[in-house]
């Protein structure tokens, strides 16, 4: 398989320490992988992002501050952000949204604000958000009605209704491992329907690693397990798929 673009990844979490120079440096370009965003979540891997896509050519990278972060920040956290969005090859804002799962992690009321303002930021750079949005449709939806951004509902889990409003503000719906485990009834119908040029295939690696590996690290290598089951969905090509999602990324993130 090639042109595999992975749209959303973590490659500065821990669990890479053991092997990352191996796997970024060798082991995905081997398998395919000709693209990655890798996504901040808060200003400590605004900077890690920053460095990895200093160092492999076909990485690209995302600041922001993700809803689980949103707490306790600095007060400049807003312009530290876009000190890193003014950087070369930083293309997205993001991960932001919303997280109702863990509301521990912070109130409704700071995420809503923090996610409000890095929309309002990016409009300002004309550059895409990379929504997280986890139990919390109705309000996500609100505050992207607001905004109006560029952008991607990454690891898409609402219904195909809910999808239909994303796709109708212009946004795209990003897909991964979900796609393939059993009681996956959402993401499958979303997969079978979404226009193919609003499509985005992503890892959200370390996590959500697709059948027969759930459970275990996951990596952009795995991708191709996310295209098989979408092209099976759909009786496509899976190498179609990928190289469509490949130019859909390219176009969002206004990479060249
Ligand atoms: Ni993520």
């Amino acid at each position: 398989m090639r042109n595999i673009f992975d749209s959303h990844a973590h490659y500065d979490d821990s669990q890479f320490n053991p092997d990352r120079e191996k796997l970024l440096g060798r082991g995905l370009p081997q398998a395919g992988v000709a693209g990655v965003v890798n996504m901040a979540a808060d200003l400590a891997s605004c900077q890690t992002t920053w460095e990895l896509t200093q160092r492999y050519d076909y990485f690209w990278g995302a600041a922001g501050i993700h809803p689980e972060e949103a707490r306790d920040l600095p007060e400049d956290w807003l312009s530290q952000v876009k000190g890193w969005l003014k950087k070369p090859k930083m293309v997205a804002v993001g991960e932001i949204g919303l997280d109702y799962h863990w509301l521990d992690a912070c109130p409704k009321e700071r995420q809503q604000e923090v996610f409000d303002q890095q929309l309002e930021l990016a409009n300002k750079l004309s550059l895409p958000v990379v929504v997280h949005d986890r139990e919390a449709h109705a309000d996500t939806l609100a505050f992207l009605r607001k905004h109006r951004p560029q952008g991607v509902l990454h690891c898409f889990s609402g219904s195909w209704e809910t999808a239909k409003e994303v796709l109708g503000l212009g946004l795209y719906i990003g897909l991964g491992g979900v796609v393939t485990f059993k009681n996956a009834r959402h993401p499958v119908e979303v997969a079978q329907n979404v226009p193919l040029d609003r499509l985005l295939l992503e890892t959200d690696c370390p996590y959500m690693a697709p059948v027969p590996h759930r459970g275990k690290r996951n990596d952009s290598s795995l991708i191709p397990l996310v295209a098989e089951k979408i092209g099976e969905l759909r009786g496509m090509d899976p190498q179609e798929i990928l190289d469509i999602t490949q130019e859909n990324a390219k176009r969002l993130f206004h990479i060249g």
